[in-house]
């Protein structure tokens, strides 16, 4: 049983935070399909503390999908501290730090990956927000920089060290960006070097891979970022025997969830994001996506989504 500070969860499998998809509505499907909780997309420190509405927006939570994770960046510990403050109105479960977002627009300012290069500015941004707030802090990040500069072990210690109550580990370098393949070997690494639980990421398509990289590197749990996208039975270790009838059932629950917790303007984009994810891979599927794509309103999507066996 996964367990992070005094919270249990129901499954040890994980939906990342993936900006521009982990929004309240998808959260909500992915924890009705299963998962032990879902971590929002980032939500940038200065955002907070300006209390910029675009970024307020993201902060929308319902009891439902508890227990919820709020995941923020950002590289300079003061502000860390005062925004988790203000996160804590919004009442997450859990705060996740970003430190190991590889995106230029995140690591040109300090923040996200390029932390890894700052052990000591990170640590002083984890203790921050420790001392913020009373509920668990978690803390995500990569390998290191690049191959030759591998520090996941020693920084993974010092978040324990500075008061993380877990800890993820995307297996990947920095430099790597999302290409090439994780190295889980240092998953193992790390959970062997620390007492707080470990969640290893990266590169996971099944339930069945989640279950093996649990067994491969004894870690406490696994997060699932891009194949959990239009593809929620990844939770429920249903994925092999999904039916046409059930893939469509599930995307037109999804588009349900982005109607209601949405705004009506970036409704049709968002929709079209997530609804071009199902039916993947199955006959007639790049047609549909097309479809979707070409749709002008929902009604027309939820035509197109409403196919049976
Ligand atoms: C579109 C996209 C957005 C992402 N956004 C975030 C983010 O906001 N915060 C974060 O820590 N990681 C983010 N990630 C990284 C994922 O959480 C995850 O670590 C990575 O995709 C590897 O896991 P996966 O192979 O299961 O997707 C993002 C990845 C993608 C592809």
């Amino acid at each position: 049983m996964l367990q992070i500070g005094s919270l249990t969860f129901s499954s040890p499998l994980i939906l990342a935070p993936l900006a521009g998809y982990t929004d309240l509505p998808f959260r909500l499907l992915c924890r009705r399909f299963g998962a032990g909780y879902c971590v929002s997309e980032m939500i940038s420190c200065h955002g907070l503390v300006y209390r910029q509405p675009n970024t307020l927006r993201m902060l929308r939570s319902v009891e439902e999908e508890r227990p919820v994770s709020f995941q923020l960046f950002g590289a300079e510990p003061d502000i860390m501290g005062e925004a988790a403050k203000i996160l804590l109105e919004f009442s997450p479960d859990m705060i996740d730090i970003n430190m190991g977002c590889p995106v230029k627009k995140v690591t040109k300012k300090g923040a996200g990956a390029a932390l890894m290069t700052e052990p000591k500015l990170a640590e002083a941004i984890i203790k921050e927000v420790v001392k913020a707030v009373d509920i668990p802090v978690t803390v995500k990040i990569r390998l290191g920089k690049e191959r030759e500069k591998i520090n996941v072990v020693e920084f993974a210690q010092m978040a324990e060290t500075a008061g993380a109550a877990a800890v993820t580990v995307h297996a990947r370098t920095w430099a790597q960006g999302f290409t090439g393949t994780i190295d889980q070997h240092y998953i193992t690494k790390v959970k062997a070097a620390l007492s707080i639980p470990v969640v290893g990421n990266g590169d996971i398509t099944s339930h069945q891979a989640a279950l093996e990289m649990m067994d491969v590197t004894g870690c406490d749990g696994v997060m699932i970022g891009r194949g959990a996208l239009g593809n929620p039975w990844i939770f429920s270790g249903k994925t092999t025997s999904v039916t046409l009838a059930e893939i469509s059932e599930a995307a037109l629950l999804h588009l349900d969830l982005l109607e209601q917790f949405l705004p009506a303007e970036k409704l049709l984009g968002y929709v079209k994001n997530h609804m071009c994810r199902y039916f993947k891979g199955l006959h007639g599927s790049s047609i549909l996506r097309r479809e979707i794509f070409a749709a002008d309103s929902l009604l027309a999507i939820r035509q197109l989504l409403s196919v049976t066996d």
